[in-house]
């Protein structure tokens, strides 16, 4: 299914970055990217503590600020997590189900489901991170991971939601275990039928869900984003380790301008 959405890059900084490197790394953003801004919807997603911060150095550019997740519940005695509501105001994306925090922290599909709806009610626009692990894919469980995955967070969502919807196909062996390392990849044609299926499951003759953003990502780099963002229906990456160095996330946006 060809797609007709504004590209988009998002930087997951994870927790590489000491405060004092985060805002170098944001400052040396804003000196090269507000021009890119234009062409792709470029989202920041630093640590908790340094989301005002980072919105300060990009405030009245079209450059947006996301977090890396919120906690499934709205309020209540939670030490160490952070909700929905204290963020709201400060973002306008907020990661949630990413693999990393599906694996240590325990998210189950039905609390990413949760947290999409709480982000949505916030006003705040999920980018919601599937994908199937190294052991499901070697059993061929690739299909059923996404559609148990991508089932249980369109329960909780109507068509109305989709243009506020980002999806992400991240399968959980390509992401790259450190900074440094780049993982291996699926095929850019596999990713496209990914995202074509995560579109069925969320509205089976297609009709509304051509509006959700579907991007992918897993070791990511200037190198291979453009194979990814060529094919129809893949509306742009998701990046971690490469996107904490200036130079090579603005490359990649340069990279996801020429495809479009
Ligand atoms: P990576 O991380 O680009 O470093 O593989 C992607 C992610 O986990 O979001």
């Amino acid at each position: 299914m060809a797609s007709e959405n504004k590209l988009m890059a998002v930087a997951n900084w994870k927790m590489y970055l000491s405060r004092t490197a985060s805002l170098q790394v944001a400052n040396s953003l804003a000196k090269i990217l507000t021009k890119q801004a234009e062409k792709v919807d470029i989202v920041l997603c630093p640590s908790y503590p340094l989301i005002s911060e980072v919105g300060a150095i990009f405030s009245g550019t079209k450059i947006s600020v996301g977090a890396q997740d919120i906690f499934h519940e709205e309020n209540g005695p939670f030490t160490g997590e952070v909700s929905m509501s204290e963020i709201q105001g400060l973002v306008k994306y907020t990661i949630v189900g990413h693999s990393e925090r599906r694996k240590i922290h325990g998210d189950l599909d039905e609390t990413v489901a949760v947290k999409a709806k709480l982000a949505l009610k916030g006003g705040i626009h999920p980018i919601i991170c599937v994908g199937e692990t190294f052991q499901e894919r070697k059993k061929g469980g690739t299909i059923e991971v996404l559609k148990r995955q991508v089932s249980k967070i369109m329960e909780n969502l109507t068509y109305l939601d989709f243009p506020r919807v980002v999806f992400c196909y991240e399968p959980v062996w390509a992401i790259a275990p450190d900074l440094e390392e780049v993982g291996p990849q699926p095929e850019p044609q596999e990713v496209a039928e990914m995202a074509g299926l995560i579109r069925r499951i969320a509205h089976e003759n297609g009709k509304y869900a051509e509006k959700i953003r579907v991007l992918y990502g897993g070791s990511v780099t200037s190198k291979t984003a453009a194979a990814f963002v060529s094919e129809p229906g893949v509306d742009g990456v998701l990046v971690g380790g490469a996107s904490t160095k200036p130079s090579e996330f603005s490359s990649i946006i340069r990279e996801l301008e020429k495809c479009r």
